[in-house]
């Protein structure tokens, strides 16, 4: 069976693979491509090189059409005509109004996908003429606007976005979480935190240990990690950068924080601070786990690192056990 997103969208499965910064390398993306999913690269902070080499290196691993991520924080003008330049055919834009970008998204022949926190967000992006929602709930990893779960969010959104397609995110890891989201409304799951623990992930392997050893309630809602985004609250498992500030009583901010300009890893010579907003990547040295450990509050059910093809394969049979249909096409 098809939803109407994977029909949108040429998937052959319900799941996308979140974009993820460094984290999602182009490996990640084209692995869930190939598996039949949307494959996602986040290249919001990268120099447009940078994109030119994921073009590259994808154009080694899939035929498959991969999604280009934009967070609308900061001017993204110049990635995204690099991405229309190359014929990328669905962009996704997260953290803002979509609605200055569509007419220009559309009219060189791409989709949009915009990522909404709530109601109002949605009607704003159905209203510019977004051709897909991402509902992502209060339980996603990463930076997230919404206050709202995704099991209320989804169905108000539903209602109110008549025939454009929805995709579930936040707090998705296994079947019963996708067949939960198609049963609310959405169409397929948008999963990040599952795929940091997959063989193609590039995510440092603390950080990979710390997500496998998370319990339920590990994950916090900070504004913490904020060098160089600040006000843009996200989820983290606790570690001891947090532990420390909330031990001085929780309240400070700035330069007031303990730690605060000190230097806790590095990515190659370039230091990595206390408080950045950069997770831990493959390659980082230093104490790592100082850093913000992005995961959202399902973390506590991911036991196991596995291939993302395999992920894709077993997500989509337990749902299908669940719901007793197929869930493929
Ligand atoms: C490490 C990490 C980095 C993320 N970076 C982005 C990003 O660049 N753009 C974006 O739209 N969402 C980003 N997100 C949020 C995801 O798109 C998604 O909403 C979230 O991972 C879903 O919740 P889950 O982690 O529980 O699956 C990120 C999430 C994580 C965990």
């Amino acid at each position: 069976m098809k939803t109407s997103f994977m029909e949108m969208f040429g998937m052959s499965c319900p799941i996308a693979q979140a974009p993820m910064g460094r984290c999602a390398p182009p490996e990640m993306a084209a692995a869930v491509a190939n598996a039949g999913g949307l494959g996602m690269m986040g290249v919001s902070w990268d120099s447009l090189e940078t994109i030119e080499d994921h073009f590259r290196v994808l154009s080694t691993l899939t035929n498959k059409d991969i999604v280009f991520n934009f967070c609308l924080e900061m001017d993204q003008d110049a990635r995204i005509q690099l991405a229309l330049d190359h014929g990328v055919k669905t962009i996704s834009l997260f953290w803002g109004d979509a609605t200055p970008h569509v007419n220009r998204i559309k009219s060189a022949g791409a989709k949009v996908i915009s990522s909404v926190g709530s109601v109002e967000d949605a009607k704003r992006d159905l209203d510019a003429g977004v051709d897909a929602l991402c509902v992502q709930g209060f339980e996603a990893g990463g930076h997230v606007y919404s206050t709202t779960g995704a099991l209320s969010l989804i169905p108000a959104v539903a209602d109110l976005a008549g025939d454009v397609p929805l995709i579930a995110a936040g707090g998705f890891v296994d079947g019963r979480g996708l067949a939960a989201a198609l049963t609310l409304g959405a169409g397929a799951v948008w999963m990040g935190t599952r795929f940091l623990a997959s063989k193609e992930s590039f995510a440092h392997p603390d950080y990979v240990k710390a997500i496998l050893e998370a319990g339920h309630d590990c994950t916090v809602s900070t504004e913490l990690f904020d060098l160089t985004w600040p006000d843009a609250p996200h989820r983290v498992i606790r570690n001891s950068t947090f532990d420390a500030w909330e031990a001085q009583g929780g309240q400070t901010k700035g330069a007031d924080r303990p730690g605060h300009g000190e230097v806790v890893a590095y990515r190659g010579d370039e230091p990595m601070y206390r408080y950045d907003e950069s997770g831990p990547n493959a390659g980082m040295t230093g104490n790592v786990e100082a850093l913000a450990l992005y995961a959202g509050q399902s973390v506590g059910m991911i036991h196991d690192v596995k291939g993302c093809a395999e992920i894709v394969d077993d997500v989509v049979s337990e749902a299908e056990a669940l719901l007793g249909r197929s869930l493929r096409s």
